[in-house]
């Protein structure tokens, strides 16, 4: 069975959607079969995958409405033949109201995952920044949670909340559920900022913390405006070998 790992912190802004992409991505490049549901109405994975958003017949909202099957739901991605994708759509910003009269609802998604988590090595879910029905669904679904923490100075902003989150989430829905652990973005080896915020969150923080820092690259901010992930978009950049680093360690685990 794949590992089910959602990508999440209720702060945004802070590389969720980036490692979504470039990890999915350096996953699938290793040969591993990667599915990627993207649970934000932003729908910023998939537009990095190339997808036109407005082009997707199915997505996570026709998905959780029960409007199609999870296979109807599933698109492939060019130029990485390992890696599916379960597109978003702006209409999951109103999914929540939609789902309250459901029962069950923080089932929702892993009802649907259930049925095709065999098929695939990885499943990464990226979350929207906030702790919503649309996160409790991925947090209820995932076997772990990887939490991107950017170098900056307000990054154990929220954190706390996330890991008590995570905690009910743990006790009440979904008891296999653990944290993978923290992951440094946006890391400026020219500041003394970066790595003191590093210091001071390995101190204050009783997780595990992966070894590769995410560097601040321009090449990732770019790449997803060509639809591209980074070892598609440069190969050679400092952010596609951080990320390559990033799916050795977790293909290690
Ligand atoms: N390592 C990096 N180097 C340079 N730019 C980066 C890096 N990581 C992320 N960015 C840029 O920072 C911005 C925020 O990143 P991203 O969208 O991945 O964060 P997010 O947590 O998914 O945001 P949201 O909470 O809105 O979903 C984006 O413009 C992205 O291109
Ligand atoms: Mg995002």
């Amino acid at each position: 069975m794949g590992k089910i790992i959602a990508i999440a912190n209720q702060k945004g802004g802070v590389g969720k959607t980036t490692t979504a992409i470039n990890l999915s991505a350096c996953l699938a490049e290793a040969g591993k079969n990667v599915l990627v549901i993207d649970m934000d109405p932003q729908g910023n994975t998939t537009s990095g995958f190339g997808i036109d958003k407005d082009q997707v017949e199915n997505t996570v909202y026709e998905l959780v409405l029960d409007e199609c099957s999870i296979k109807e739901s599933i698109v492939e991605v060019e130029g990485l033949p390992t890696l599916k994708i379960i597109p978003s759509s702006v209409d999951l910003a109103g999914a929540e109201i939609e789902l309250l009269g459901k029962n069950e609802r923080e089932y929702i998604l892993k009802n649907f995952v259930d049925y095709i988590s065999d098929d695939f090595d990885y499943i990464m879910i990226d979350c929207p920044p906030s702790l919503n029905m649309l996160t409790i669904n991925a947090l209820t679904t995932a076997d772990s949670v990887l939490v991107p923490i950017q170098c900056e100075y307000y990054a154990l902003e929220g954190i706390s909340q996330l890991m008590h989150t995570i905690d009910l989430v743990q006790e009440r829905l979904n008891d296999k559920l653990k944290i993978n652990g923290v992951v440094f973005t946006m890391y400026d080896a020219r500041t003394n900022l970066s790595s003191d915020v590093v210091e001071t969150v390995k101190s204050n923080l009783d997780t595990k913390i992966y070894k590769t820092i995410i560097p601040r690259n321009v090449r990732l901010a770019e790449a997803p405006s060509h639809g591209l992930p980074i070892n598609l978009y440069d190969s050679k950049s400092s952010g596609a070998e951080s990320y390559r680093n990033l799916a050795k360690e977790l293909m290690s685990e």
